[in-house]
């Protein structure tokens, strides 16, 4: 029998594949031979992903608490792949990657598709956390949430390597420190212990840091430094830079980047500021949080001031951020 054309081209494509690495391509055909079909459930891991829910208690809303953090994960780890490839040229590398002749070069177009991606993402977050904010009971939450300590969202090394791909290191190091470290060129050694995130993991009463913080860092800081020492040149906003004069003037990708800005630093620490509030907020007395921390002075945008590309907002701009959506999205329902 005569094998059609097209066959017979994959066939010398695969030879051409496999003998450029030494293998055989009768013993991968083989293995072709043998395999089984893929279905839906091993290719999606249902099962097991299925498996990974294992609340602490019985109050049953623990369930959605443990499944919407593992949601927020999942969308993490999509927002983490889609700045890998901007830093590395629209390649995302992988160890036993085979290359697949992909791009290696960042246009425009590129670099905004992924930013806005991200900002789907993160749009896609924002607009589902009422989930957090409604979707349990405030009796329940309070009472499984004892089961739960010390651990916090706190500690999700995901979002904080979001942070460290985005934007310039200095940027993340605590408002009232970062003068100090001003024109500086600091290294990312110096700069890690004044990390913006260690004064919303301060115990209230002794001002030491939170057991929460100390296993966050025993597991993470090593890792972290790591990362900010790859992405010095490789983050986002190194990118935009890197771009010619006329690329970083597209008005698609300013936007992009400054809605990721509000996205990431506004909009949705303000959702999760408002689940703090409705179910820690009593008042006077606020419940302490399952970290232990000062969160009313650390979670509020406001305060933490925390923004990614300063130098593509006014002054004004950044004087207010965060400030107004707290009045009409957080207090107005309550
Ligand atoms: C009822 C829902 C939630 C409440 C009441 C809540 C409460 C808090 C509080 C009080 C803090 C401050 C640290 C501490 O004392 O523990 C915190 C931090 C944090 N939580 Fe949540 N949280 C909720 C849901 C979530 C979800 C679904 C995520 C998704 C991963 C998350 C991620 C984070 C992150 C990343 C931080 C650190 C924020 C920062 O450093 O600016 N939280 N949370």
């Amino acid at each position: 029998m005569e094998l059609p054309k097209e066959i017979v081209e994959r066939v010398n494509q695969l030879e051409e594949k496999y003998s450029s690495m030494g293998q055989s391509l009768e013993s991968y055909l083989d293995g072709l031979l043998l395999s089984n079909y893929l279905t839906y459930w091993d290719y999606t891991q249902v099962d097991t992903l299925l498996t990974l829910q294992n609340p602490k208690t019985d109050f049953p809303d623990e369930l959605i608490f443990i499944i919407y953090h593992q949601i927020t994960e999942l969308y993490f780890k999509l927002s983490l792949h889609e700045f890998n490839q901007i830093a590395n040229n629209g390649r995302h590398i992988k160890p036993n990657g085979h290359d697949l002749g992909w791009k290696n070069s960042l246009d425009v177009k590129f670099f905004t598709e992924r930013v806005v991606r991200i900002n789907r993402y993160f749009e896609a977050l924002t607009k589902s956390f009422d989930i957090m904010v409604d979707g349990m009971e405030r009796e329940q939450f309070l009472r499984y949430r004892m089961a739960l300590l010390p651990a916090s969202g706190f500690q999700s090394a995901q979002y904080r390597m979001i942070e460290i791909s985005a934007t310039d290191f200095f940027n993340l190091v605590d408002k009232d420190v970062r003068p100090q470290f001003e024109g500086k060129q600091a290294s990312i050694e110096e700069m890690f212990p004044f990390i913006y995130w260690n004064k919303g993991a301060t115990e209230l009463a002794t001002g030491k840091k939170t057991l929460t913080l100390e296993q966050f860092e025993k597991k993470y800081s090593e890792k972290f430094m790591a990362l900010a020492n790859e992405y010095k040149t490789k983050n986002l906003w190194a990118k935009y830079k890197a771009l010619s004069q006329q690329d970083q003037q597209n008005p698609q990708l300013i936007n992009a980047l400054k809605e990721l800005d509000v996205n990431v630093n506004v909009n949705w620490p303000l959702m999760h500021y408002k689940s703090a509030v409705r179910y820690l907020n009593q008042g006077q007395d606020d419940v302490p949080a399952t970290g232990g921390t000062n969160w009313q002075k650390y979670l509020p945008p406001r305060f933490q001031k925390r923004i990614f590309y300063p130098e593509l907002w006014s002054a004004e701009e950044k004087e207010n951020w965060g400030k107004g959506w707290v009045e009409t999205n957080v207090f107005r329902t309550r």
